[in-house]
């Protein structure tokens, strides 16, 4: 191209977007209300830019994704796990039983992936067949999520314990995050297992876990942990399609704080996942990067160098030169339903923020046909807005509550049993 020419579509290209960036989204919106901003002059990026039609989404949506992987979560080795034949494979089809009154059976097999074992805890309603589920991992192991001795305590590395071993006293500690008899009441699976059986939560150079199948260090732009469990939720879904009971058509991803950034990472990389919900993921899931409010970027590769990828720490501090924020990871979702939650005293993880991302993905679902969020303003504490895209910030602090769950039931019932 002339000089000149090049030079003039420069200039015309600059004030387009900028013009676009403006009226995209003022500054009021990035700025967290409570704090001065040290980010200046700072514009999210456009989800839609340079596209008019629905046509032109799925590349568009395929670009965003790379930028992802390639300077936030990392990439997946494919090429390596190809080559040493990496695939779920069932170990143990496990023992079957009844609960609940007989309106449930528990049902534990064991896969394999990478020479790792993952034990599944599935609950199903009582002769289902074509199920719609929930697939979420858990913090603690299995034996957390309900209080029964036929669910195995976990063998594997776990935080915050002795010697980071699991113990039989911690049965059903954590069992009012799951609420495992109003899903089935609903009608839906839960399919459970620990993230640690995938790969442990810490910083080990990556050789324990899945990692450890493979013989190097991954390179700045291939995956960290979370990018590893969320190609360890759709190994999962790979098994899932295998098992009559569950309609793999209908599987619900969900995930709380660091698991809800990884549900979102396995929303955004495997369009298997009907519907995805992020239960106060904050910083690095759904909450606005560039608004630095509550966890900022450089505070997240401090504490958890091994969860992102090596790229990510160029943006310590340097929010503005992110090409996506975290709306764009919203919008990946897109046009599947995907539900975003918040609590009014969880502020390391910003709920505004949260809610500006989902705000902000709402005109890639209106290109596709879809309403996105209702809500224009951040709602009341405890009134949600539900459209393709969900919103809630409920009273409390970080967790999961029966609050969140009843409205996960409301948002899966309606857009996967039509009801
Ligand atoms: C820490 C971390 C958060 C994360 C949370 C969790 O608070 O800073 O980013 O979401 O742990 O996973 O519980």
């Amino acid at each position: 191209m002339h000089i000149r020419r090049f030079l003039m579509v420069a200039l015309v290209v600059g004030v387009a977007s900028i013009a676009a960036a403006q009226t995209f989204n003022p500054r009021d919106d990035i700025k967290p209300k409570d704090e001065e901003s040290t980010v200046s002059n700072d514009r999210l990026p456009d989800p839609l830019s340079g596209i008019e039609s629905p046509a032109e989404w799925p590349a568009r949506r395929e670009q965003i994704r790379q930028l992802f992987a390639t300077e936030m979560f990392g990439n997946v080795p494919t090429d390596k796990l190809n080559a040493i034949k990496v695939k779920v494979k069932v170990k143990d089809q496990g023992t079957r039983k009844s609960i609940f009154g007989g309106k449930a059976t528990m049902w534990q097999p064991v896969v394999t992936l990478a020479g790792r074992d993952l034990q599944l805890l599935i609950f199903l309603p009582s002769e289902s067949k074509d199920t719609p589920a929930f697939l979420a991992y858990n913090f603690h192991g299995n034996h957390t999520v309900l209080d029964d001795v036929d669910i195995p305590v976990t063998e594997h590395w776990v935080r915050n314990k002795p010697g980071n071993r699991a113990s039989a006293q911690d049965r059903g500690n954590g069992a009012s995050r799951w609420a495992v008899e109003k899903i089935i009441d609903h009608g839906f699976a839960l399919v459970t297992l620990y993230y640690g059986d995938v790969d442990p939560d810490f910083d080990d150079g990556f050789a324990n876990g899945v990692h450890a199948a493979l013989a190097d260090k991954p390179a700045g732009d291939q995956w960290g942990s979370i990018a590893t469990w969320a190609w360890g939720l759709s190994r999962v879904l790979d098994y899932l399609e295998t098992v009559p009971e569950i309609d793999e058509q209908r599987v619900a991803v969900m995930g709380h704080s660091r698991l809800g950034k990884t549900a979102l990472w396995a929303g955004a990389n495997d369009e298997r996942f009907a519907l995805v919900i992020s239960n106060n993921s904050g910083c690095g899931g759904a909450a606005l990067s560039r608004r630095r409010s509550g966890e900022t970027v450089a505070r997240i590769n401090t504490a958890f160098p091994h969860w992102f990828c090596k790229n990510f720490a160029h943006y310590n501090d340097n929010e503005a030169q992110l090409p996506f924020d975290q709306h764009m990871l919203i919008a990946l979702m897109a046009p599947r339903p995907v539900y975003v939650a918040s609590a009014v005293e969880d502020t390391w993880a910003d709920p505004e923020g949260e809610f500006l991302s989902a705000k902000h993905a709402t005109p890639v679902y209106q290109l596709l046909g879809s309403e996105g969020l209702p809500a224009k303003e951040m709602p009341a504490v405890d009134q949600p807005s539900q459209g393709s895209i969900g919103y809630h910030v409920r009273s409390g602090g970080h967790g999961v509550t029966d609050f969140d769950w009843t409205e996960y039931l409301k948002f899966s019932s309606k857009h996967l049993l039509n009801k």
